[in-house]
């Protein structure tokens, strides 16, 4: 429970404080997975107007499903859910209620993944799920005044062979895309697997993240940026195991796309206290707050920052911090990263004022 203090002449909770500070806050996100978006309503709704079977029978059916004790134990009931998704509407209107969800809690911009072999594995074409998923962003631009990007990531289970065909079948999107990504099973998966199509991707002007060091060892981490020289690292956890390795990242800028809620639902921490965003800040390291699957997580990134800021006693200045990160380490150009981060100045000055 947080202290109570006098505010506008009612009794507000300092707890609730830093929410509505965490909630007005601008911010972008940049690790989710517009499939890990299909909350359980959904779930059922899709299902029943494409007439598919799933195996559960209530919500509550569902949610007692989502208890994982690692990353695969999770994609296993991930990739069954993606099966309702079977229509350009339905892509359309599973990010379109992300959005609304983002910019309710504060997101004004987003790069988003997919994962397009989730669904041509299934005998969707790759146009019906990017059709979809690019006009709920036209969407959200004009609705929500949020803007956005989509990062296709390659599934690191498959062969590489695989994630090329994948790129043939983005070819006509291609300036439509922001950037590839690589997802899934971590061990034994390693980046190098894909240096072949990161190249490819690279050539073609594509931006190129890569999961690492969520489950795998630094050294994936490494791989990620000498082999597939990417320009993110999403989460990134298991490099702070190595120095030499942090004090790169630090001298380089590198962002890490770090997930609160994911991590302690996929017991990559056993308990919030002992998240290492805090620590990842004191180090220097431009780390993010994001949602990765918020609706197997329980939360978006707004009760992302809340969780941490309650777990780790992080300071408004931190939050801020977390915040520009976000924006700095966004696919924008200078003069919108700049328009971004004054946003957040103004935000500090109207908030600083008003408390
Ligand atoms: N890690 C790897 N693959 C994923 C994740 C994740 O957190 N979410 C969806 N696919
Ligand atoms: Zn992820």
């Amino acid at each position: 429970m947080g202290l109570r203090m006098p505010f506008g002449g009612e009794e507000m909770t300092a707890t609730d404080d830093h929410a509505d500070f965490i909630r007005g806050l601008p911010k972008a996100e940049l690790h989710l997975h517009l499939e890990g978006s299909l909350e359980p309503e959904q779930m059922f709704e899709f299902a029943r107007r494409n007439r598919v079977s799933i195996p559960f029978r209530t919500v509550e059916e569902v949610r007692a499903a989502y208890s994982f004790s690692n990353l695969q134990d999770f994609l296993d009931i991930y990739y069954e859910g993606a099966n309702v998704l079977r229509t350009e509407g339905d892509f359309h209107d599973l990010a379109c209620a992300y959005l609304a969800r983002a910019a309710a809690d504060g997101v004004r911009h987003v790069e988003v993944f997919f994962d397009p072999q989730t669904h041509t594995d299934r005998g969707i074409p790759f146009s019906v799920v990017a059709d979809g998923f690019l006009a709920a962003l036209d969407e959200g631009a004009k609705r929500f005044g949020v803007s956005g990007g989509l990062i296709m990531c390659f599934l690191r289970h498959l062969d590489e062979d695989a994630a090329f065909a994948t790129l043939d079948a983005a070819e006509p999107y291609l300036d439509r895309l922001l950037g590839v990504g690589l997802d899934s099973s971590e061990l034994g998966h390693p980046p190098s697997k894909f240096a072949r199509v990161f190249a490819a991707a690279r050539e073609r002007g594509l931006h190129l993240v890569a999961h690492a060091g969520e489950e795998g060892p630094p050294d994936y981490v490494r791989e990620a940026l000498d082999i597939l020289h990417v320009e993110r690292i999403d989460h990134g956890n298991r490099a702070l195991e190595d120095g030499a390795l942090v004090a790169r990242l630090r001298e380089t800028g590198m962002t890490l796309t770090v997930c609160p809620l994911s991590n302690l639902k996929l017991r990559v921490v056993d308990e919030l206290i002992a998240h290492p965003l805090k620590r990842m800040l004191d180090l220097g390291l431009r780390a993010t707050v994001n949602s990765d699957d918020p609706a197997y997580f329980g939360g978006y990134v707004a009760e992302n920052y809340r969780a941490v800021a309650r777990a780790l006693g992080l300071s408004r200045d931190e939050l801020a911090q977390l915040a520009r990160n976000s924006f700095a380490g966004a696919f924008l150009d200078e003069a919108t990263k700049a328009r971004h981060l004054a946003a957040i100045d103004a935000y500090l000055e109207g908030t600083a004022a008003a408390s």
